[in-house]
């Protein structure tokens, strides 16, 4: 009861709920909170603060910058949705809000749009090297059966494409990314209410910001031949996988175009089935399917595998810990 009441406190006040309606349309920093608003950035911040300790939103740092959204799960989550459901969307405040909120986003669309820009021409030189990625997305569609109940992490997830696709066949659907502009690239591609399920975070495959068996489906799509420990990225995503999830990579097939290399960053050249096989059996994922899409001069791969149950009922193990946990696993 205390924190049921603590909650409705924190949000029994205009300028907090103006915040609620906001963060529910996506995540936003306290800088675009506080445009919004035309309140100063310290009165925005305490309500923030107030908000995030009673529960009803969540707070993610990413560099310099915090994102706030409403919190995902809960009953503390689930009190915050039924307020907003009271609010009716003509309330002459919330209106001028969702105005100024279009105006901010379309700024935020502008500035990844530009970077997108830059970089297009070399992403549709790697595009050209493989068959259509109509089709590689049509064969993951064919494989993903979620339910609203499935979700999903984008691994490396750039210009939130995957998120895009798997979003309406699965309840929650978050991406992560290392790089903070492929982030605002996604964040502008995921500002439709039809994406209002998906989300990004920025952190390193490696070192994944959740707990074990946090997902229900986790993706690795193109991203594996960034690393040069592929083994310790299968480790990490198979960590945060529940017993019986899934785990889908699509990479190339082993290959030797060095210009990959020189011109776009990418550490190995594809992979081989065998190593893939062992990655996965040190990560206790058992391979389901693998299907080679292929293309002149690149193949592209989908590996399917599924979280095998362990008996391990250690506590949370994170990064390095895991990985070097998981190559000694026994299975
Ligand atoms: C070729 S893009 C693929 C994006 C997306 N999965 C897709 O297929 O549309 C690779 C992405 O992986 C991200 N990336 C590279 N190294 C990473 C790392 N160590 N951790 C997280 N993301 C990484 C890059 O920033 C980039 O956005």
């Amino acid at each position: 009861m205390d924190r049921v009441l603590a909650a409705l406190r924190a949000a029994a006040e205009p300028t907090r709920l103006r915040i609620l309606c906001l963060c529910a349309k996506g995540e936003l920093t306290v800088t675009e909170l506080t445009q919004i608003l035309g309140q100063s950035q310290p009165r925005v911040s305490r309500h923030l603060k107030e908000m995030c300790s009673a529960g009803l939103l969540e707070r993610h740092q990413e560099g310099s910058w915090a994102f706030f959204n409403v919190a995902a799960d809960g009953a503390i989550s689930r009190l915050a949705l039924s307020l907003l459901e009271q609010i009716p969307e003509n309330d002459d405040a919330l209106a001028q809000d969702l105005r100024r909120l279009e105006a901010v986003r379309a700024l935020r669309a502008e500035a990844a749009r530009a970077y997108f820009r830059e970089n297009a021409e070399e992403w549709d030189r790697i595009r050209s090297f493989h068959v259509d990625d109509r089709q590689v997305e049509a064969a993951l569609l064919s494989l993903v059966s979620g339910s609203p109940d499935t979700r999903l992490l984008d691994i490396g997830t750039g210009t939130g494409r995957m998120l895009q696709l798997l979003s309406p066949v699965v309840g929650q659907a978050i991406g992560v990314d290392s790089s903070r502009e492929m982030l605002s690239v996604a964040r502008a591609n995921l500002a439709e209410p039809d994406f209002a399920n998906c989300s990004v975070r920025q952190a390193d495959m490696s070192q994944l910001p959740w707990p074990n068996a946090s997902f229900d489906l986790v993706i690795a799509h193109m991203v594996l031949h960034f690393t040069d420990d592929p083994a310790a990225a299968v480790a990490e995503a198979a960590r945060v996988l529940r017993p019986d999830g899934r785990l889908l990579i699509v990479d190339f097939a082993s290959h030797d175009i060095e210009e990959l290399r020189a011109k776009f960053a990418h550490r190995r050249l594809g992979f081989r089935q065998q190593e893939v096989d062992i990655w996965c059996s040190e990560s206790a994922l058992s391979i389901r399917s693998v299907k080679a899409l292929e293309g002149d001069p690149l193949t592209v791969m989908i590996w399917e595998s599924r979280k095998l149950p362990t008996v391990d009922h250690r506590p949370e193990l994170i990064g390095d810990t895991v990985a070097t946990w998981a190559r000694g696993a026994t299975l």
